[in-house]
Formats: C-alpha cells, structure tokens, sequence
C-alpha cells in the first residue's frame, strides 16, 4: 500500500498496511486532508501517576510508560482537543472516529469531540467478562470501558453504519451499545504485548459496522496494531502511527503474521458451452464469492434489441443500448435478469436470442456500456466473473485468470441435452454443433475485445470432466 506524506518515510508497508514511526500530532498535521475513511483511536489514558493495580493476580505500579504522564486537567484536555482537530482535519466528510477510554480520559475525550465539531452518534459500553479485581476493595471493581462513535457535526455528512449486519450478528435483533467479551486473551500476545491491548474482537466489530472493504482505517496511536490485523483480516486497508519504537516493531511483526484474507477477483474465459456458468456458480458459491455471468447481460441487451420487431442493424443496436439498464441478481443461486426493470431470466436463453446475440456483443457502443458496468461489479473483490474477455479486457488485474475450454462435440452435446432439459423436442445435434462453431468464430473474430486466452490465464480443459472436477480445479486455482 502506498500512502504519501509529506517528509514521512513509512516504517514498513506490505499489501494493505503502512506504519509510521512518527509523533501523531506531526504527522497528523502533513497527512493530506479528508484523506481517510475511518478513525479508531486509543489515546493514552493519563494513568501513570504512580499508583498500583492488579494484573494477572499481582499488584503492580499502574506507570505503563514516559508516554502515559501528564501533569494536569488542563493539559490532559489540551493535548486530547488537539489531535482530534487534527484527526477532524485528515477524516473524510461521511467519515467517523471511534475513540476508547475509561473514566480516566473518557469525559475530557467527549468534550474535546464536541468542541472540535464532531456529534456523538454512540456510547458504547464494552463490559469485561473477566476484569482484574480491585485491590483496594474501596471502589466496585472497574469492569467497563466506553468507546465513543462520532461524525463531523455537518448536516451533510452521512455515516456509514452496516445495520443489517449488525443486526445478523445479534442473531436478529438490533444490536445494543452494550458489548460484552472478555479481556485480550493470551494467543493475540503472541508477538508481544501492548499495557492496553484491546481484543480483536472488539476492533472487527467496529470495523465491519462503520467502514465498507477497500476503506481506509487510521490508527493515530496505533501500540500493538490490534487495529490493522482486524483491518487485514477485513481487508480494509490500514495506516498506524506510534512514536515509541518498541511497539511499532510489535505492530509490524503482528502484521507480518496476520494472513490476508483479502477477496480475489477471478476472471473465467471460454468458447460457449465449456461449462463455465455452471462450474463458476458453484465454486463462487463454495468461496463465498458473486458469481457475475456476463454473457447474461449481453443476452440481455441481445434480447432487448430483439423486443423492437424491426430489421436490425448496428443503429438499432446503439439506439436500444442507449439507455439500457441491465441488473443481474444472484437469489437462491440462481441469477435473475433484469432488463429496465422486468426479469427476463429465462427469456434470454431461448435460441432466437442465441442466435443474435454476437451481432450485438460485436458493436463496440454496446461492450462499452457493458464492460463500466462490469467493472463496476467487479471493484470490491470476491467475484468471479465469466465470460469472453474478462481476462483480456474488462478485468486484465485480475488476480485469477482461467481459460475454460473443451472439444466442439463435448460443448454440442452439453447444449443439446440443456435445451432438451428445457422441453424443446425438435432439437438437430448438428444444426446446434454448427450453431456452436459459428458462434466460436464470431466471437473469435471481431475486432473488439475478441474471445481469446490471455497470456497469463491458466488453460483448463473439461472435455470428459466432471462438474464437481471442474469446480476443485477452479477452486485450487483461486487459493
Ligand atoms: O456465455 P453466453 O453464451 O451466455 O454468452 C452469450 C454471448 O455473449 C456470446 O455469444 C458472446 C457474448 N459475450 C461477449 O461477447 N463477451 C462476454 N464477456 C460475454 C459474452
């Protein structure tokens, strides 16, 4: 990832993450303004004033650190007004910023936010199943710490919150600002600890109801990176800062050991009938992947100019593409096909529509509008997406490539026995071969975005393979 900041060099980066070993109010103040989506911070608390408490059953000194003094109220509320101006500064108009604290920091936190422009949208409770006793049994044991959600106190900012999963994983209710887990456990200390390491738990659940994948998530004292491992895990993408050297190298080895389960973008290729829609709905649906089926969306349009009655020709075709709107929508497994608004999913599969199908997907005005549309599908990864030239042409990043084929008879005899499936009895094995290789060199031959293999695609033959063979090679293709 890269991330450019005026007279900062990154301390490390990889993929999806970048830290810099820096002082937060200086970098801050050279990061280029409403550059990200999404704040989570975990400022010092000012505990450090040499008292005791208990960890793992032991009194210890409550001095985490040089970093953790301050002298006074004042200058507590300074120093926390301070770098939310600056974070108000870097964050995007409909961006937000999570803070966490305890009733140490929390109300000076608050009131910073307020003062600096920002509205409070949540006060979450984060109640600790497992706190540290009290040692000196003269207050009830502390078992909670909050963390404040805001917004820019704009009318035209607009949020980000991811209800419906919120909700889901409250087993169907709306999910309340009580969270209750337990402290960081021992395996998220593998790579050394943080005194106020949070669970990463905690930081999914922030992330997935406040930012969209792709996002971009900043953590102005970043300790332990808790923050950029849920940001991998998720990918979104992650910048930290942290001005103590011992804890950014425990950021980056933490980083180095998360495993990215970044979404890929598969690209499937292939003449008609090789078997793609069919193996690429299955092996989306095993990665938990869309399945996109372009060559719908060409029927679609193929269909459309079919409704018009008329002779056609290239002016038809441009004029019926116009201002199509072609919606595909993955329900039950099966994909439904939207044209202006009606579902013509089976309608596009009937031979008529076969057979002028090439003559619409040949006229560049027509692949134009299709292959935006493509793209745009494509952009946030997890997608499969088959057709003639994805690899080539509309999707040439992407990070599988697969070119599906099989012999003329095999392809002959899949369509045959779909169309008999279908109820057409007056069905002719060869007319459907000739139809086929008719359609393999229309395809092949016109001179935008023509069926070929790229060069970087990996060649998969499923002549007198089975469906289920097919999807595990696809599958171990995409690992
Ligand atoms: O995969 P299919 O048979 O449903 O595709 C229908 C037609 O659409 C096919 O003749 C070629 C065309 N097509 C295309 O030109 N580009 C694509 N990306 C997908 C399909």
């Amino acid at each position: 990832m890269t991330f450019e900041v005026e007279s900062f060099e990154p301390y490390f980066s990889d993929e999806n993450s970048i830290l810099f070993l820096a002082d937060t109010f200086e970098l801050l103040d050279k990061m280029p303004g409403e550059s990200v989506d999404m704040i989570f911070a975990d400022p010092p608390y000012f505990l450090s004033n040499d008292g005791i408490s208990c960890s793992g059953g032991k009194a210890v000194s409550v001095n985490k650190g040089d970093w953790d003094k301050i002298n006074s109220t004042e200058a507590k509320h300074n120093f926390n007004r301070q770098w939310i101006r600056l974070a108000k500064k870097v964050l995007k108009p409909n961006g937000t910023i999570w803070i966490s604290g305890t009733l140490h920091n929390i109300y000076s936190v608050g009131m910073a936010l307020e003062q600096e422009g920002f509205k409070i949208l949540n006060n979450i409770t984060w109640q600790k199943t497992n706190p540290p006793p009290n040692l000196s049994c003269r207050y009830f044991t502390h078992s909670t710490e909050t963390i404040l959600w805001a917004r820019k106190n704009l009318k035209s900012a607009k949020h980000y919150f991811n209800y419906e999963l919120m909700k889901e994983l409250n087993d169907g209710k709306q999910m309340k600002d009580v969270w209750t887990g337990s402290l960081t456990s021992a395996n998220e200390k593998t790579f050394g600890k943080h005194p106020t390491q949070k669970p990463l738990y905690l930081l999914k659940r922030i992330i997935l109801a406040s930012t969209r994948e792709g996002d971009i998530v900043l953590d102005p004292f970043c300790g332990s990176a808790t923050t950029g491992a849920a940001c991998k895990l998720l990918n979104r993408k992650f910048i930290g800062v942290d001005n103590n050297l011992e804890f950014i190298n425990l950021s980056k080895r933490r980083l180095e050991n998360v495993k990215m389960n970044r979404k890929k973008i598969v690209a499937i290729d292939g003449p008609a009938g090789a078997g793609k829609s069919t193996t690429a709905k299955i092996a989306a649906e095993k990665l938990g992947y869309t399945y996109i089926d372009t060559g719908a969306m060409y029927r679609a349009a193929a269909w459309k100019v079919l409704q018009k009655n008329k002779p056609i020709n290239e002016n038809l075709i441009i004029e019926t593409a116009k201002d199509i709107d072609v919606d595909l929508q993955y329900v039950d497994g099966v994909t439904k096909v939207f044209v202006d608004g009606q579902e013509i999913t089976s309608e596009i599969r009937t031979p008529e529509v076969s057979h002028i199908v090439p003559e619409v997907a040949k006229i560049g005005f027509v692949r134009e509008k299709l292959t935006e549309l493509q793209r745009k599908m494509a952009a946030r990864g997890g997608v499969l997406m088959d057709g003639r030239d994805i690899a080539t042409h509309v999707l040439p990043n992407a990070d599988v490539k697969i070119f599906l084929t099989a012999s003329i008879d095999e392809r002959a005899k899949r369509r045959f026995d779909e169309l008999k499936s279908k109820g057409y009895t007056t069905l002719n094995f060869d007319e459907i071969k000739n139809e086929i290789a008719l359609r393999d060199k229309q395809d092949m031959e016109r001179e935008i975005a023509p069926l070929i293999q790229a060069e970087d695609a990996t060649l998969l033959d499923t002549t007198g393979k089975s469906i289920d063979e097919v999807v595990n090679e696809i599958l171990n293709l995409c690992k």
